[in-house]
C-alpha cells in the first residue's frame, strides 16, 4: 500500500471534481472456480485499489460530495472465519489504515442511498463487469440488472480517467517493478525457445516467474508459434525451428501495477532471412513510436506514423504497392496489423479498460476511427506527461483475413495477393514495450528487454 495520505488526496480530488452526491465504490468479491469455497485468486477492483488501497473482498467505500465524508461499508469476520482464516484487522482498522474515518455494516448502506435518493441526491458508480456486483446496485438502487450499466455516472468516469491517467513517482515505481519481473520471464522464456519445447513449458516457466515475484500474470500468456492470432492462448504446441514464437506476456505487482511486454523470437535461436526482414519493419516501427511520442501528439497521429514505416517496409518486400500515405490512408496495410498500436497501462493493463474504451482513449477532440485496424485503436487521444502506455506493432498473416480480402478485392490497388499468399506460413510477429510520457519526450520503462535481431539472437545462444 502506498501512504495514506496518497489516498486521502485522491479521494478528495475525486469529490471535488465530481462536485455533488454519492458516490459508491464497490470492490471485489472471492468468484468461484468450480464449487462455491473454491475461488480463483482474489483480484481487487482497480478503482478500489486507486482510491482505497485495500486488499480484502466484499468492501464498499462511499464518497460523500456534498459533506466531504468518506466511508468504508463492510461486514467484520465472525468466529467461523477467524478459524479458518486467522485474526485479521476489523472494518474500522482497515478504513483508519487508509484515512478512512467512518464505517458501519454492509447493510446500513441500504438506508444511506436511500435517504439520498429521496432527497433527490445523484448516486454515482461506474459499471460493474462482474454480476455480483451489478447484482449488488442493482438491490442498492431498485435498477433492473440489465439497466445497471445504462445508469453508470459519466461524471465518475471522467474524474477517474482524469486522475488515473497521469501516473504519479510512486506509481511509476511500481510499474517499473512488474516490468523488472517481466524481463525476468521474458530472457528466461527466450532462452528456452529451443526445437523439441512445448509452448506450454515456456508459459509455465513464465506464468512461475510472476508468482515468485508476488502478483500473478497480468492477462493469460500468449505463449504460440502461431502468432498469427493475435490473443492465442493454446499453448500445445511443440516448437520447431523455422517458427516465430510470439511471447507477450506480463505480470502485475503485489499492488496490482502491471507490465505488458512482447518479444518474437525465432525456435531455435537464429532468425533466417524472411523472419529478419519482417522482423526490421515491425522494430522499425516501434521505434519511430518512441521517437515520435511526447506530449500534445495524439496516439492516433503516432499509429498513423508508425503505419507508414510499416507500409513502406511491406513495400520495398513488393508486398504492398502503391503511394504510401495513400496505402495508409486507406488502412490497406491493416491487413498485416488489425489491431491498434497500444492502450493505457496501469493498474490494469489496459488500463480503466472497464470504464469504455472511448471514455479512457478518446475525447472531444480525437475521434475514434471506423476504419478497419484504425478503429481498434484503444488510446488515440493527445498524450500528456505521466502517461503510460504500450507500444505494440505487430505484423501478421491471416490466412483466412487474406483470403477474404483476395476474393472481395479489398484494396486490391496497394496489395500484391500474389507476393502475400508466399507470407502464409509465416505466423506473426509483435514487439510491445512499455512507455511513460516526459515532458519532453518518452522513456521506454524498465530495463531495457533484448529487443534487436543481435540482442535477441544473443540472448537465445546462452
Ligand atoms: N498484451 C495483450 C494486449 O494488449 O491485448
Ligand atoms: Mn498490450
Amino acid at each position: 500500500m502506498f501512504s495514506k495520505e496518497t489516498y486521502i488526496s485522491r479521494r478528495e480530488q475525486l469529490r471535488k471534481d465530481v462536485k455533488h452526491g454519492l458516490i459508491i465504490i464497490q470492490g471485489n468479491n472471492e468468484a468461484s472456480f468450480n464449487y462455491p469455497s473454491n475461488t480463483y485468486r482474489f483480484r481487487q477492483d482497480s478503482t478500489f485499489l486507486y482510491f482505497f488501497g485495500l486488499q480484502r473482498e466484499d468492501l464498499i467505500g462511499v464518497l460523500d460530495c456534498d459533506s466531504g465524508e468518506d466511508w468504508i461499508y463492510a461486514n467484520d469476520y465472525d468466529l467461523d472465519d477467524i478459524i479458518w482464516m486467522g485474526n485479521l484487522p476489523s472494518v474500522k482498522e482497515l478504513a483508519a489504515s487508509v484515512g478512512v474515518a467512518n464505517s458501519a455494516p454492509k447493510a446500513a448502506l441500504t438506508d444511506v442511498v436511500n435517504k439520498a435518493i429521496g432527497a433527490g441526491r445523484k448516486i454515482h458508480y461506474l459499471p460493474p463487469y462482474r454480476m455480483k456486483n451489478m447484482m449488488e446496485l442493482s438491490n442498492l438502487l431498485g435498477i433492473n440488472t440489465s439497466h445497471v450499466n445504462r445508469y453508470a455516472s459519466l461524471e465518475l468516469i471522467h474524474a477517474c480517467v482524469k486522475q488515473r491517467s497521469i501516473k504519479s513517482a510512486e506509481e511509476i515505481a511500481e510499474i517499473e517493478k512488474a516490468i523488472a519481473t517481466a524481463y525476468e520471464m521474458h530472457t528466461t522464456a527466450m532462452k528456452m525457445a529451443m526445437p523439441g519445447r512445448y509452448e506450454y513449458e515456456l508459459a509455465g516457466a513464465m506464468e512461475g516467474i510472476a508468482l515468485a515475484h508476488g502478483g500473478p500474470v497480468s492477462f493469460p500468456i500468449i505463449m504460440t508459434i502461431n502468432g498469427q492470432t493475435l490473443h492465442n492462448h493454446n499453448h500445445s504446441n511443440q516448437l520447431k525451428v523455422g517458427r516465430m514464437l510470439v511471447m507477450d506476456a506480463g505480470c502485475e505487482t503485489a499492488m496490482n501495477y502491471c507490465s505488458d511486454i512482447t518479444r518474437s523470437v525465432p525456435v531455435g535461436g537464429k532468425f533466417d532471412a524472411r523472419q529478419k526482414a519482417i522482423y526490421e519493419i515491425v522494430l522499425a516501427a516501434n521505434m519511430e513510436v518512441i521517437r515520435l511520442t511526447k506530449p500534445g501528439i495524439t496516439y492516433k497521429e503516432i499509429h498513423t506514423q508508425m503505419s507508414k514505416i510499416l507500409a513502406q517496409g511491406y513495400k520495398d518486400l513488393n508486398i504492398l504497392k502503391g503511394n504510401v500515405d495513400d496505402i495508409v490512408a486507406n488502412g490497406a496495410h491493416s491487413i498485416l496489423m488489425p489491431h491498434g498500436l497500444g492502450h493505457m497501462m496501469g493498474l490494469d493493463v489496459h488500463d480503466m479498460e472497464n470504464y469504455g474504451e472511448i471514455n479512457v482513449g478518446y475525447d472531444d477532440e480525437t475521434i475514434r476511427s471506423e476504419q478497419f485496424g484504425l478503429g481498434f485503436l484503444r488510446l488515440g487521444r493527445k498524450l500528456q506527461p505521466g502517461f503510460v502506455m504500450t507500444d505494440e506493432p505487430g505484423c501478421y498473416f491471416i490466412p483466412a483475413l487474406i483470403d477474404k480480402w483476395h476474393k472481395d478485392g479489398t484494396n486490391a490497388e496497394f496489395i500484391n495477393f500474389d507476393e502475400l499468399e508466399k507470407y502464409k506460413d509465416f505466423g506473426g510477429i509483435r514487439i510491445e514495450d512499455d512507455l511513460l510520457v516526459t515532458e519532453t519526450g518518452c522513456q521506454v520503462l524498465g530495463k531495457p528487454i533484448p529487443k534487436t535481431v543481435a540482442e535477441i539472437e544473443e540472448t537465445m545462444a546462452q
